[in-house]
């Protein structure tokens, strides 16, 4: 019988949290005035957007915007396809999208197009995490948590087949 390995942790629960804290403040020093919204990628993103909310205490928006550019399989298919869209009007705003994994950079480009035509007053771009050994496309990170190897991660959002989103650790399953 063959049986999951479990998932060993690459960062912890607790620097996650040191980070988003830091991330945050980054955010709020940058953003003194006029009107922020986060926007979330779903579905990876939804831990860390509720975490770096928190830690940010100016007012602001919250929506998300879904996206999938994954089977279950994981590499990239390449092809990013919006699967929900904004529910909000956005224009005049200080947009930062928050994404789990910057990987091959597809979405994140993909995203930033998306939203330049939507008459934001600016638009960056957050992300807790990167692997640029597999990036394809250059993209610009301007709030980056950490950055990793070229390993498979799981865990705080992120999922492998639509499961272990809920490990409270970023991990990787090992085997
Ligand atoms: P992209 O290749 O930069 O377009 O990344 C697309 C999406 O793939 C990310 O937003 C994640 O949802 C997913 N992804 C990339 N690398 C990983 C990983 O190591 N674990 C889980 N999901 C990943
Ligand atoms: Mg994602």
């Amino acid at each position: 019988m063959t049986q999951t390995p479990p998932p060993k942790v690459l960062i912890s629960r607790e620097r996650i949290q040191e980070r988003v804290l830091e991330l945050g403040a980054q955010i709020e020093r940058e953003h003194p005035d006029g009107s922020l919204v986060i926007l979330g990628v779903l579905k990876g993103s939804f831990m860390f957007l509720a975490d770096l909310a928190r830690a940010i205490s100016r007012p602001l928006q919250v929506e998300f915007l879904g996206v999938q550019s994954y089977g279950g399989a994981k590499t990239s298919s390449g092809a990013v396809q919006i699967t929900l869209d904004l529910t909000n009007p956005i224009d005049g705003s200080d947009v930062i999208i928050v994404e789990d994994i910057v990987d091959t950079g597809l979405t994140a480009q993909f995203l930033m197009q998306q939203l330049a035509a939507r008459q934001a007053r600016s638009v960056k771009l957050c992300s807790l995490l990167h692997k640029p050994a597999r990036s394809v496309r250059p993209v610009h990170i301007d709030y980056l948590g950490f950055t990793i190897e070229d390993v498979f991660v799981i865990g705080y959002g992120l999922d492998y087949a639509q499961k272990y989103r809920n490990l409270p650790d970023i991990c990787v399953i090992e085997g």
